[in-house]
C-alpha cells in the first residue's frame, strides 16, 4: 500500500494546501471527513494523521469531533489550530476563548529546538496565525516548545507518543518556513519515504486502468484543455487503440485550437481522435440569441447530441473517461456557519447526461491540477498544452457579449491570439491564471488615417487567481497595455477601441459572459 497521510478535514479553508504541501514533500495524502472512524483511517495503514484547521470553536454546542479512538491508533498526530485544541480538548488540555483574537503575521521563539518539528530550523520564525481561541491548559503529558508573543503553547509536543501542536498555520505561504516544518513532520515524524512522484504515479495509474478496463473499449471527450489532454495521454499509454478520443469543435474554439489539437494528439501521439466539426450547427442554434444562461444551455445540449452521435460512432464501448480531479470528488465538510466550504468548482464538473450508460474512468481523480501538470510533462505533453491557461467550456460565447455570429467570433479570435502572443512574449502567460479578450457589442465612433471609422470594443481581462474561486485583477505594465491595444486595433479590423478591465472576483466574475 502506499505510503500516505491521512488528514481530517474540521472545514479549515486550507485543508487541501495541507494536503497538497504535503504530496510537494513526495508523500501522498489524502483528505477525510472529520468524523471518519478510527477503524477506517486504521485500514489506510497511514503513517501519520494530520488535523486540520477550522472555523468553528471545539466547546461549541455543534462542534465538529473526529473519533477518538484515532489517539489510540500508535500513530503520529500532528493538529493544526482548531485540530490542535480538538486534541487538547480530547486529552485533558483547556480552550477558552481568547482575549485578543490572533490573525495575521506573527513571530514564533522556539523554545525547544530538539523538538522534531523545528529540526534544522532557527529560533525564530515568521508564522501565521488565524484563531479567537486559545489554548489555556496544557493536554497530559505535553510541554510548550514554542511561544508567540500571546500564546505561551503556540507549539507543543507529547515525544513519547509523536503527538504535535501547532497554534498557527505551516500549511500557509506566509509561514515562511513551514514547508520545511511540515517536511519535518512527514519525514522526520512519520517517516515516510519520497515516494509519490508522477513518474511512479504513471506505473501505477497504468497499472489500475489496465485492471479496470480489461479487453474494453473507452471513449473520452477531449476539449483540448489541461484535465482531458493529460487524461487522454495517459490512458492512451495504458490501453492504446482501445481508446478514442472525441473532439467537437464548437466553432466557438480559439484560433488553431483544432488544428493543435489534431496535430498532437492525431499526429504525434497516434491517439485514435475522432474529429466532430459541428460549428455550423453551434451557430446556427446561437443565431439571434442573446441571453447569457440561454447560450449556455443551448451550447451545452448541443454538446452532448454532438457527442453522443459521435459517441455511437465509436462501436460499442463500456467505458467513458473523464478528467475529474480531485478537488471536485473531496467531501465538502458542511459546518455551522461556514458555507464557504460548500462552495466547490461550479463549472467544470458533470456534462454528460447519466442515461448514456456508462461506466466511468478517471484516472486523475486523485491529483491536484499541479500534479496532473506534472503528469502531462512527464507523458511527454507539450508545455503549450500542461500549462496552459483554463478556457471555458462553452468558449468564445461566454466572452460575446450579445449575440454570438461568425463575424464576431473571428474578430474575437484575432484579437485573444494577439493577448496571448504579448503576454507569452512579455514572460507573463504562465505565470498568470487567466489573460484573454472580451468583445464588447458595443460600436463607437473612431478615426483611422482620415477615414472615421464605427467598430466593436475590445476588453483586456487578466486575473491572478489560486482555483477561479476568488481573482484579483492583474496590474499589467502600461508598456504591454499600451502595446495590446495598439495591435489590436490596428491589426484587428472590425476594432477601433481597447479597455481594460480592473474588476476583481467578487464582486466581479472572470469571465464577462
Ligand atoms: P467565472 O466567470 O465564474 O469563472 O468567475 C471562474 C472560472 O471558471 C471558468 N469558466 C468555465 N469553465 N465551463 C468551464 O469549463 C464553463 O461554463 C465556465 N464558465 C467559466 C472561467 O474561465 C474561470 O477560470
Amino acid at each position: 500500500m502506499t505510503e500516505q497521510i491521512v488528514i481530517l478535514d474540521f472545514g479549515s479553508q486550507y485543508t487541501q494546501v495541507i494536503a497538497r504541501r504535503i504530496r510537494e514533500c513526495n508523500v501522498y495524502s489524502v483528505i477525510l471527513c472529520h468524523d471518519t472512524p478510527a477503524v477506517e483511517i486504521a485500514a489506510l495503514a497511514p503513517s501519520g494523521i494530520i488535523l486540520s484547521g477550522g472555523p468553528s470553536s471545539v466547546y461549541a454546542k455543534n462542534a465538529p469531533l473526529s473519533d477518538k479512538n484515532i489517539f489510540a491508533l500508535g500513530v503520529p498526530v500532528l493538529g493544526i489550530c482548531y485540530g490542535v485544541q480538538l486534541f487538547a480538548q480530547f486529552l485533558g488540555g483547556k480552550v477558552e476563548k481568547g482575549q485578543k483574537r490572533e490573525y495575521g503575521k506573527g513571530v514564533l521563539t522556539v523554545k525547544d529546538a530538539s523538538c522534531a518539528l523545528f529540526g534544522n530550523l532557527p529560533e525564530k520564525l515568521q508564522v501565521w496565525n488565524s484563531h479567537g481561541d486559545k489554548l489555556t491548559k496544557l493536554p497530559r503529558d505535553f510541554k510548550s516548545v514554542a511561544v508567540t508573543e500571546n500564546s505561551e503553547y503556540a507549539a507543543i509536543e507529547n515525544r513519547a507518543r509523536k503527538f504535535f501542536g501547532l497554534q498557527f498555520h505551516p500549511e500557509v505561504v506566509h509561514t515562511t518556513r513551514g514547508r520545511e516544518i511540515i517536511a519535518n513532520f512527514v519525514h522526520g515524524v512519520c517517516g515516510c519515504g519520497k515516494n509519490w512522484t508522477m513518474r511512479n504515479y504513471v506505473e501505477r495509474a497504468v497499472e489500475e486502468i489496465r485492471t479496470q478496463v480489461g479487453t474494453e473499449k473507452v471513449i473520452l471527450g477531449l476539449s483540448g484543455g489541461v484535465d482531458s489532454s493529460v487524461a487522454a495521454a495517459l490512458l492512451h499509454k495504458a490501453i492504446g487503440d482501445q481508446l478514442t478520443c472525441i473532439f467537437v469543435n464548437n466553432g466557438l474554439l480559439r484560433g488553431r485550437e483544432a488544428e493543435v489539437v489534431q496535430e498532437v494528439f492525431g499526429r504525434n501521439f497516434k491517439i485514435k481522435l475522432q474529429y466532430e466539426d459541428a460549428s455550423k450547427l453551434f451557430l446556427k442554434r446561437l443565431k439571434g440569441v442573446t441571453e447569457p444562461e440561454r447560450k449556455r444551455k443551448i451550447i451545452g445540449k448541443t454538446f452532448i447530441e454532438v457527442f453522443q452521435n459521435a459517441a455511437q460512432h465509436a462501436g460499442k464501448t463500456k467505458f467513458l473517461a473523464q478528467g475529474t480531479l480531485y478537488p471536485d470528488v473531496i467531501e465538502s465538510v458542511p459546518i455551522d456557519g461556514n458555507p464557504a466550504a460548500l462552495i466547490k468548482s461550479h463549472h467544470n464538473v458533470g456534462g454528460l447526461p447519466k442515461k448514456m450508460k456508462f461506466a466511468l474512468v478517471e484516472p486523475l481523480k486523485c491529483l491536484f491540477k499541479d500534479e496532473v501538470r506534472q503528469l502531462g510533462l512527464e507523458l511527454g505533453l507539450p508545455k503549450e498544452i500542461v500549462l496552459r491557461q483554463p478556457f471555458p467550456g462553452p468558449g468564445l460565447a461566454v466572452r460575446i457579449l450579445g449575440e454570438v455570429t461568425p463575424e464576431r467570433c473571428a474578430i474575437l479570435r484575432n484579437a485573444d491570439a494577439i493577448v496571448v502572443e504579448e503576454m507569452k512574449s512579455n514572460g507573463l502567460y504562465y505565470k498568470i491564471w487567466q489573460s484573454f479578450a472580451v468583445l464588447l457589442p458595443v460600436r463607437s465612433v473612431g478615426v483611422m488615417g482620415d477615414e472615421r471609422t464605427y467598430d466593436y470594443t475590445i476588453a483586456i481581462r487578466a486575473v491572478e487567481s489560486q482555483d477561479g474561486m476568488t481573482a484579483d485583477w492583474v496590474k499589467l505594465p502600461y508598456a504591454l497595455l499600451e502595446k495590446l491595444a495598439s495591435r489590436i486595433i490596428n491589426e484587428v479590423k472590425g476594432v477601433n477601441r481597447c479597455v481594460f478591465d480592473i474588476t476583481s472576483k467578487p464582486p466581479g466574475t472572470i469571465e464577462w459572459e
